[in-house]
């Protein structure tokens, strides 16, 4: 199978991306390597993985989710004090805009995500259940008002 995993060089990700590997997968991992924590513990994390850097909230999705089979979203900007005050845009750029953006450009084709789990049960979401997507896209793509009601 062939995998994308975005936040590659993050800490979960890269640890998901590392195992995804030795279980004899094919990673794509994707990361704009932020400045939350340090650029080189990034590259520490990345360096066995070969890690595309893009940012998510910006950068084309298509090329790089083509011929995925499914994709594991792990990219975001940590932390709960910094979310406020002048770093908001940049927690609504990393955490929401990205996510919507990797959301919809994967709805097309594959979807794996903790939400759409506790739903249908754990594990693949592909075309083998498309009865399935409908309302697992409506449970989630209401980011806007799900967003209001957590701050
Ligand atoms: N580590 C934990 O204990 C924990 C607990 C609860 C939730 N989470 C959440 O899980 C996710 C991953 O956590 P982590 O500990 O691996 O964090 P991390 O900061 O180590 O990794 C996240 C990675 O995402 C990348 N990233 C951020 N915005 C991006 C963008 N727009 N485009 C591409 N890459 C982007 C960062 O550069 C970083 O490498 C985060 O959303 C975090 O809030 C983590």
């Amino acid at each position: 199978m062939r995998y994308v995993v975005t936040g590659a060089a993050g800490f979960i990700g890269s640890h998901l991306a590392e195992e995804l590997l030795a279980a004899g997968h094919d990673v794509v991992g994707v990361d704009s390597f932020t400045d939350y924590y340090e650029r080189s513990r990034k590259e520490r994390n990345a360096a066995s993985l070969d890690v595309l850097e893009a940012d998510l909230a910006v950068a084309p999705l298509e090329p790089i989710l083509a011929g995925a089979d499914g994709v594991f979203h792990l990219a975001g900007q940590p932390g709960v004090r910094a979310s406020w005050g002048e770093t908001f845009q940049l927690y609504l750029d990393r955490n929401v805009r990205a996510t919507q953006r990797v959301f919809e450009a994967a709805a097309a084709a594959v979807w794996l995500h903790g939400a759409a789990a506790g739903r249908v049960g754990p594990g693949l979401i592909s075309e083998d259940i498309p009865e399935a997507l409908p309302g697992v896209l409506r449970d989630l793509f209401d980011p806007s008002r799900l967003s209001a009601l957590s701050l």
